[in-house]
C-alpha cells in the first residue's frame, strides 16, 4: 500500500468558493473523497496551510513518516517562496507540483515557478482533476 500526501498552500481553503471561474465550484473536502474512492487500495493524506513554514515543515513531516509522494499545490508560494522551493529539493520523496488552472495562461508574473526544478513533473490547467492525474501518476511509479 502507498502513502501518499496531498498539500495544498494559502487560500485553497476556499476552494469552491474563491473565484469559482478559475478554480471551480467544488471544495476540497470533494476533491478529496472523490480520488479517495478511486485508489482505495492508496492511503491518501491531506494537508492545508495558509502559513509558509506550515507547509515546509509538513514536507519535513512526510520525510520523516514514510510518506511514498507528494502532491503539492503551493499556490501563490509557488512564485515567490525560495523556502518552500528548498524543501522540495531537501527530501528524498517524489513531489508532482500541481495547479488548478493553466499558470501559463495567466499573469506573467504566476508564469514562473520556484518549485519546478525540484519537482518531478508539473500538472497544470485541468481543474481539480490535476490532483487525480497527480496521485495517478505517483501510484504507478
Ligand atoms: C494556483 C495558481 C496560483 O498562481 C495561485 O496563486 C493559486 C492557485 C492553481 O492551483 O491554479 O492560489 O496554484
Amino acid at each position: 500500500m502507498k502513502n501518499l500526501l496531498i498539500i495544498n498552500g494559502p487560500n485553497l481553503n476556499l476552494l469552491g468558493k474563491r473565484e469559482p471561474v478559475l478554480y471551480g465550484s467544488e471544495t476540497f473536502d470533494g476533491v478529496i473523497e472523490n480520488i479517495r474512492s478511486i485508489y482505495p487500495q492508496s492511503s491518501i493524506a491531506y494537508f492545508q496551510s495558509n502559513d509558509e513554514s506550515a507547509l515546509i515543515e509538513a514536507l519535513h513531516d512526510a520525510s520523516a513518516n514514510g510518506v511514498d509522494g507528494i502532491v503539492l499545490n503551493p499556490a501563490a508560494y509557488t512564485h515567490t517562496s525560495i523556502a518552500i522551493a528548498d524543501a522540495v529539493a531537501a527530501i528524498d520523496i517524489p513531489v508532482v507540483e500541481v495547479h488548478i488552472s493553466n499558470v501559463y495562461g495567466r499573469e506573467n508574473f504566476r508564469q514562473h515557478s520556484y518549485i519546478s526544478k525540484f519537482a518531478r513533473g508539473v500538472i497544470t490547467g485541468f481543474g481539480v482533476d490535476s490532483y487525480r492525474i497527480a496521485v495517478d501518476y505517483l501510484l504507478r511509479s
